[in-house]
């Protein structure tokens, strides 16, 4: 494992675009429960994955009905406001900080990356500390919109103030398309990328998972190099998609590349 660190952190230093994917093995150490592993949401509780299928087709049918729920129902969701970035989401941060990553493309919806001090990161399956329009995609502050006056005035959904269209939270939910900002901007830097950190992700979603193995059939013009970070090894590695696997947790193995990263940049590497 150590040669593995050390090798990747010196891939790191010699990259020209380095970029992260991540996905919800990076919030456990945080306390936010992954979804496929052991303890995970939809493996505890498949009846929450069910409803979550749900919740676009309620949002589409009966936007007002959509919001009066998220407003009064108990979710787990309310959790996630509350957590804190781990060991994992600083290292990726004073990675970027370093000039070293690029961007952070994330599938989580927990605003830990942003917490953490990362600043450019584009929000796969959106963000739940905003609002979005469903016409024109704009995003909004819930501050903005006063949503507890608006559910006792009975004045629910939301509007946009640009276009007047009905706003939704902008978490992605299942058979919504990726907002198409951040699915153009996600494609870019896949293009562009000659390193891809994957931490703590299944890569079992789609289009998300997809994002890998463009890299990898990119490699006919650019040599991306694919790494894993991952309690398990996934599909990617079964598939000889990443060329290596550390197994381990992100809280731990991000920091030891950091680590050795740092060690590179002060001898001057
Ligand atoms: P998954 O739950 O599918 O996968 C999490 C992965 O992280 C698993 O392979 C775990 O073994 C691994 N893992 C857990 N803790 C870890 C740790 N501390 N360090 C390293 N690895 C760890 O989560 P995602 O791949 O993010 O979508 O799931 C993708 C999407 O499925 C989510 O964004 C969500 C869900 O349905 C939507 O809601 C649209």
């Amino acid at each position: 494992m150590e040669q593995v660190i050390a090798k990747v952190a010196g891939q790191l230093v010699k990259s020209r675009h380095a970029i992260a994917l991540t996905g919800a093995g990076l919030s456990t150490e945080s306390g936010i429960p992954d979804f496929r592993g052991p303890n995970g949401i939809w493996t505890k509780n498949p009846e929450a994955e069910r409803q979550a299928y749900e919740s676009y087709y309620k949002f589409q049918r009966d936007p007002r009905q959509y919001w009066v729920e998220s407003l009064t129902g108990a979710s787990w969701l309310t959790a996630l406001f509350k957590a804190r970035p781990n060991a994992g989401h600083d290292a990726l941060a004073q990675l970027e900080s370093l000039s070293i990553l690029k961007c952070v493309v994330t599938q989580n919806i927990d605003n830990l990356h942003q917490k953490a001090g990362s600043k450019k990161v584009l929000d796969y399956h959106g963000n739940i500390s905003l609002l979005r329009c469903f016409e024109c995609n704009a995003r909004f502050d819930p501050e903005e919109y006063d949503l507890e006056r608006l559910l006792a005035q009975n004045r629910l959904p939301p509007l946009c103030r640009r276009c007047n269209g009905v706003l939704k939270s902008d978490v992605v939910h299942f058979n919504e398309a990726i907002p198409p900002d951040v699915a153009r901007e996600s494609l870019e830097e896949v293009e562009r990328c000659d390193l891809m950190l994957i931490c703590g992700t299944s890569a079992t979603v789609y289009p998300f998972a997809m994002l890998p193995r463009t890299a990898k059939q990119n490699n006919y013009r650019q040599k991306t190099v694919i790494i894993e970070i991952n309690a398990d090894p996934t599909p990617l590695t079964r598939e000889g998609i990443s060329d290596d696997l550390l197994q381990g947790k992100t809280g731990e193995i991000l920091p030891r590349i950091l680590e050795e990263v740092q060690k590179l940049k002060a001898a001057g590497r």
